[in-house]
């Protein structure tokens, strides 16, 4: 079964640029081999992440993520079955998000209680608006 993880954390220091590309290669390389696909933006030192994939392999994933020292308070929008990916071509994006017109001035976190802005928000990725 597919299913689909959106959470939000927060990072213990500032990502650069450079940081946060290192991090996407070798999430693009681990993602690749376990099927996985999705999105991270980063903000201020606040992360928002999706992970999509089979059950198994998302499950472990998140696990491994949410173990990182880099970051803390992670916490699960949501977690549920998918038809079909919503970023099928992207083993993980990366954005920042400094100028997505839905958060405006919101902190990332805000999020976990708007599931209808969180779907704003990787539309608006996709669609290339930030
Ligand atoms: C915000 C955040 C998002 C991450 N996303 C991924 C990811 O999508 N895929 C991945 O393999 N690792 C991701 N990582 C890195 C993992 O936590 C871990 O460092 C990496 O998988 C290497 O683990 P290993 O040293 O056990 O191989 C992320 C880390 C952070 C802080």
């Amino acid at each position: 079964m597919l299913i689909a993880i959106v959470y939000t954390s927060e990072s213990l220091f500032d990502f650069d640029m450079e940081t946060l590309k290192a991090l996407m290669v070798q999430s693009r390389v681990n993602n690749t081999k376990h099927g996985i696909t999705g999105l991270l933006l980063y903000r201020e030192r606040e992360f928002i992440q999706v992970l999509e994939g089979e059950e198994e392999d998302v499950n472990s994933a998140y696990q491994h993520i949410k173990n990182d020292f880099r970051h803390k308070r992670v916490e699960a929008i949501f977690k549920e079955p998918i038809e079909r990916r919503y970023f099928p071509n992207w083993s993980m994006g990366l954005c920042r998000a400094e100028k997505s017109a839905t958060l405006r001035d919101r902190p990332l976190s805000d999020l976990k209680y708007d599931k209808i802005s969180v779907y704003k928000l990787l539309h608006e990725f996709k669609r290339g608006d930030m």
